[in-house]
Parts: structure tokens; sequence; C-alpha cells
């Protein structure tokens, strides 16, 4: 049998799809439409392994999720694909209506109808696991208790509306249809093969191109940072052992707010490519205007999948942003090909 993966090709689909290989066997449908986000290159590691089947195309088509899901005899659907950037959300919300809300819709329908029609053994053993983000609680105050699965949903911004609806609707496949579902909300993932949007490449890749590190706010806004692989690890024991119908919380117990995370990406920047003038990167740091409704501070409270699954982050915050400086140093031609037109074009929109 075999896993379907939606969204393989961005940034946390692809390090998940890259962990399989390195623990099962088991093929992988890795199903993807490759906006701006995508990038095959991710997953060029694997082009020769006959096991890894990469399909271009929307969650929304219906008719080929129909039928990718018959052709493979699927056994569970990890769904990461998603439009993932806040900013981006604020400033045309439409695709996260479109892929967010209306994608997942259609591909909990198709999940369903091939199902129904499983027989009793396969019906109970296939999975569809919802992958979302803690943004759907809302934005906490410096003293409340980090979110619980039992959190109210608050979500604020486009981004994180339109991942609250997908949630409920993947929550009521279950109730209503019996549909195996289990929800992920996850904190903040970095690692290598993040689109360099994002605060920590975006920061990075500026920093080593001279230009400002563009900090919105005061910089005090707080995230709990997680690395990517803790994340992947935490969705294999989901998959394995989850409880269907549940929603399980994973992040990092790793607050951080932003000029903090800067500074420690500078820092490891000054020591692994020291600036020739002998400055520090920090010094390119500059406050720019506020993300419009910039939530405070995410924090989450893991406890039910490390009592339930024993899973707990493995890596220490300061070796995995290394890692991650590392890892962008070292893949110069994976940034090159990402500075295309389209990159361009947002910098220029969102920045300048
Ligand atoms: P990403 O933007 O890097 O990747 C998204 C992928 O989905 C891209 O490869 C894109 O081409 C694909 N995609 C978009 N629309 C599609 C469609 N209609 N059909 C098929 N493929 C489509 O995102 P990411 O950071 O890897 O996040 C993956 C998932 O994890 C998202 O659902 C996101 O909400 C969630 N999440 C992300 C984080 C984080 O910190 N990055 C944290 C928690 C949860
Ligand atoms: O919490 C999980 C979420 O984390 C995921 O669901 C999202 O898909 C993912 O993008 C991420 O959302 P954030 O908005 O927290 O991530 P981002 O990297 O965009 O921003 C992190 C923080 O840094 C946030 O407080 C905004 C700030 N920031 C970001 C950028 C891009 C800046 O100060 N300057 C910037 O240029």
């Amino acid at each position: 049998m075999t896993i379907l993966v939606t969204g393989a090709a961005g940034f946390i689909g692809s390090n998940f799809v890259l962990d399989w290989f390195k623990q099962y066997s088991e093929d992988v449908v890795s199903l993807d439409l490759l906006t701006y986000a995508g990038n095959r290159e991710n997953l060029s590691a694997l082009e020769s392994n006959p096991k890894h089947h990469f399909v271009w195309g929307n969650i929304s088509d219906s008719k080929l999720v129909d039928a990718l899901l018959k052709k493979y005899h699927i056994r569970a659907i990890i769904h990461f694909a998603a439009e993932s950037h806040v900013d981006r959300s604020i400033l045309s919300p439409d695709d996260f209506v479109q892929t967010n809300i209306l994608g997942t819709y259609r591909l909990l329908e198709s999940a369903r109808l091939y199902w129904q029609n499983l027989n009793q053994t396969l019906k109970e053993t296939f999975r569809f696991i919802h992958v979302s983000t803690d943004e759907v609680y809302g934005s906490l105050s410096a003293s409340e208790s980090a979110f619980t699965e039992k959190h109210r949903y608050e979500p604020r911004s486009p981004y994180s509306s339109s991942k609250a609806a997908s949630d409920l609707m993947a929550h009521a496949w279950f109730c209503t249809y019996g549909l195996p579902v289990i929800t992920t909300n996850c904190s903040n993932n970095y690692g290598p093969y993040q689109f360099p949007e994002k605060l920590i490449p975006l920061c990075i890749l500026n920093a080593l191109k001279g230009k400002s590190l563009p900090i919105y706010g005061d910089g005090k806004q707080i995230r709990d940072w997680l690395y990517v692989k803790d994340h992947c690890g935490a969705i294999f024991k989901i998959l394995n052992n989850g409880r269907i119908g549940e929603t399980y919380n994973i992040g990092g117990m790793n607050e951080k707010t932003n000029l903090e995370v800067v500074q420690s990406i500078c820092d490891i920047l000054d020591q692994f490519k020291p600036k020739v003038d002998g400055k520090s990167y920090f010094d390119q740091v500059t406050f720019i205007k506020d993300r419009p409704g910039h939530d405070k501070r995410y924090a989450i409270d893991a406890k039910k999948i490390q009592s339930e699954l024993n899973w707990k982050a493995q890596e220490p915050f300061e070796a995995g942003l290394r890692k991650t400086v590392l890892w962008y140093l070292d893949n110069q031609d994976w940034v090159d090909h990402i500075f295309t037109g389209e990159y361009q074009q947002w910098i220029k929109k969102q920045y300048l």
C-alpha cells in the first residue's frame, strides 16, 4: 500500500517525504501544484527511487485525486498542501480560501468517497492526517498559559482563519461520516528547504546579500520554534498510533522573540561567515512597519502528544538553527534557483 502526501514539494512536506524513506519502505505519492512555494528540487534526492511517485496537480482536482487514491491503493493521506504565508494572505486572501478551505473540502470529499468503499479492515486502518497550525488559536498575552488542544479557536489573519475553517471541516467529516481524521496544530517550523519569505531563511539570505533584516514593529513578538524534523517525527507517531477524531498540538516548548531569533542567526553567521569589515550582521537589522493584526505570542502545550505518544522535540534550538544556517550556506544552487522573478516581485511588493 501507499501513502499520499499533499504539498510534498513544500518546506515541511518535502522534509517529511525525505525522512519517510529513511525509515520506511512503503511507497509515497507526492501530490503538489508547484505554486511559488513548491519546488521539485526539494525532492530531487528521490528522482531514481521507484517507490516515490511525484504527481503535479491540485488537491481541488477531484477527478485526479479520486484516480490516485484508487490507482495506488492509498491507506493514508498526509495533508500538508496549503497557502502558508501570513503576509501573502493579508495582501491577497483569495488563494487561501481556494486552497485551504475549498481545496481541503474537496480532498476530504475524495477521501470520504474512496474510504466508504474500502473493505472493513482497510476502512479501520485508513487515516487522514490534517496538518494545521497553532495560529488557529489566536494570540496569547505574555502571562497566558500555552495553547492546549482545548483552547478556543480565535484566528486573526486570513491565513489562520482559512486554516481554522479547514480544521473544523476535517473534524466534522470525522463526526458526521466517521472518516478517520486526526488533526495536528503545530508551532513555527524552521530548517532546510524553507522558502525565504519566512523570517528565518529571509534573514539568513538577506544578511549574506548585505540587505536589511526587516523586523516588524518592535520585534518583541514571540514564536515557539520547532525544528522541522521534529515535526515530521511527531506526524509519524500520530500516523502510527494517534487516536482518530483527536487533535494533537505539536511544539518545541521553545519561545523566542523575533529579535532573539535574528540575533542568534547573526551570531552564527558572524562565526561561520564573518564579514570582511569585521562588523556583525546584526547591524543590518531595520525596524519596519508592523504586520497588520500581528499576533503577539504563540506557545504550545505539547503534554498530550508527549504522554499519549511519547513524543518530545529532540533538537535544541541553538543546534537546529546552526544546522539550518549551514544548510543555506551549503546549498547555494538551491538558493539561486529560488531567486526567480516571482520572488523578486514579492520582495518588492512587501518590503520596498
Ligand atoms: P509551504 O508553503 O512551504 O508549502 C506548501 C506546499 O503546498 C507547496 O509545495 C505548494 O506548491 C503546495 N500547494 C499549494 N496549494 C496547493 C494545491 N491547491 N494543491 C496541491 N498543492 C498545493 O508550506 P509549509 O510551511 O511546508 O506548510 C505545510 C503545512 O503545514 C501547511 O498546511 C501549513 O499550514 C502547516 N504548518 C506550517 C508551519 C510552518 O511553520 N511552516 C507550522 C505549522 C503548520
Ligand atoms: O505558527 C505556525 C505558523 O508559523 C505557520 O502556520 C505558518 O505557515 C508559518 O508561516 C509561520 O507563521 P508566522 O507568521 O509566525 O511566520 P513568519 O516567518 O512569517 O514570521 C515569524 C515572525 O517574524 C512573525 O512574528 C512576523 C515576524 N517577521 C516576519 C517576516 C517575514 C518579521 O518581523 N519580519 C519579516 O520580514
